[in-house]
């Protein structure tokens, strides 16, 4: 069994740790970290469940090797919360009804956390082609674009700290 060590910063904490060259970002996440917010569905990139954010960007951590993260900067919906208090985007999922059983809502989270980030006044057409890769299995979209929509304002108007 093929070892490295390596070092990053998930959700503002250094790590160090010994993985198995094979093992997925994901798995080194939900096992190696105990981060269990980071969701696997597919495993093998289709349906964004286990979207997280690395170095800014959101990508699919089922798809990569925990050993390609050296160096980097991860965050995980485990880190989207200020201490009790919810990130705005949160806040507009749970104020519009975004989730049923919540397992396809990370992901979610993570891609309209970047996407907003770059869009800060997205029309309804572009939320949908923002949330495109993310599948969800109970609620029919309708309620994440509304709670998309009601995020992109209240980050418009949010304090400068939250509006990241
Ligand atoms: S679990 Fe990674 S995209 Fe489905
Ligand atoms: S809320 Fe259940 S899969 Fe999306």
């Amino acid at each position: 069994m093929k070892e490295r060590t390596i070092r990053l910063s998930v959700n503002d904490q250094p790590y160090e740790r010994t993985v198995e060259v094979r093992k997925t970002l994901a798995d080194f996440l939900r096992e190696d970290l105990d981060l269990t917010g980071t969701h696997l569905g597919c495993e093998h990139g289709v349906c964004g469940a286990c979207t997280v954010v690395v170095n800014g960007e959101a990508v699919r951590s089922c798809l990569l090797f925990a050993v390609q993260l050296e160096g980097a900067s991860i965050l995980t919906v485990e880190g989207l919360a200020d201490g009790d208090n919810l990130h705005p985007i949160q806040e507009a999922f749970w104020e519009h009804h975004g989730l049923q059983c919540g397992f396809c809502t990370p992901g979610f989270l993570l891609t309209l956390y970047c996407f907003l980030k770059e869009t800060p006044r997205p029309s309804e057409a572009e939320i949908r082609e923002a949330i495109s890769g993310n599948l969800c299995r109970c609620t029919g979209y309708h309620n994440i674009v509304i709670a998309a929509r009601a995020a992109a304002e209240k980050l418009a108007s949010a304090p400068a700290g939250r509006r990241t």
